[in-house]
């Protein structure tokens, strides 16, 4: 198959550096806004990309569960291949598309655990067949020899915490923050003359919680 006829003109919206705010959260999340507007199917929904000491990157999709004053939340099993690789080491990035809005958002920063209280909260709050799904994954990423395994040890689990029961919160599952050092936003424009603007938090700050950030135009 041959895809290099296939070009689309974007034309939906501009990013000017003076308008931009000085938070990207703001940004990021007046973006998300637009998005669940126009109907973007699960516009939290993100590839998230770790590298670990193999050196060979990994991508796969997870939920943006919260936008924090720093950073942002997803949950998942810290055993998986992805937990693995987040041990080994912490950098990351993340990358949103919305063709809708013929938008990009890029984010790069550090992972780290959440604390299990609030994870804890988080997984009681999940329906309970999702809680008892959680279980059957593990370790998640792991092989399992065919489906009827998987449906056999969740009918069981099933039996063992039936509705009314509360599924105690597993140790290896939880959130992970990432904690944003870089932001760019893309936005398309026609003639391949895209917009983008990137976010860098100014390592400069004085104090901890004050955190600045510097703006840069990008070449397309
Ligand atoms: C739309 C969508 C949402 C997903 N959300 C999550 C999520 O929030 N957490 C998670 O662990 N996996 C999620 N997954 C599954 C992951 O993409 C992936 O298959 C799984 O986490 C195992 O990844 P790993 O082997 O790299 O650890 C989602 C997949 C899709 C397609």
């Amino acid at each position: 198959m041959d895809f290099t006829d296939q070009r689309l003109s974007y034309e939906k919206g501009r990013l000017d550096q003076q308008s931009v705010p000085a938070s990207p959260f703001e940004l990021l999340k007046g973006w998300i806004g637009e998005a669940t507007e126009k109907q973007v199917q699960e516009p939290y929904a993100m590839s998230l990309a770790t590298c670990g000491a193999d050196n060979k990157p990994s991508v796969r999709i997870v939920l943006m569960r919260e936008i924090t004053e720093t950073g942002i939340v997803f949950y998942t099993n810290y055993e998986s291949a992805k937990g693995q690789d987040i041990a080994e080491n912490p950098n990351a990035e993340v990358l949103f598309f919305w063709h809708e809005l013929e938008r990009q958002i890029r984010i790069s920063g550090s992972i780290a655990k959440i604390d299990t209280d609030k994870s804890a909260a988080y997984f009681q709050k999940r329906p309970h067949d999702s809680q008892v799904g959680a279980l059957v994954s593990q370790p998640q990423s792991g092989e399992v020899a065919n489906r009827e395994v998987m449906e056999q040890t969740f009918d069981q689990l099933q039996t063992d915490y039936p509705e009314s029961t509360k599924v105690p919160t597993p140790e290896f599952w939880g959130g992970y923050e990432i904690t944003v050092d870089k932001i760019e936003f893309w936005q398309g424009r026609a003639n391949r003359m895209h917009d983008r603007i990137v976010y860098n938090r100014d390592t400069n700050s004085s104090s901890k919680d004050i955190v600045s950030w510097n703006t840069k135009r990008l070449l397309p």
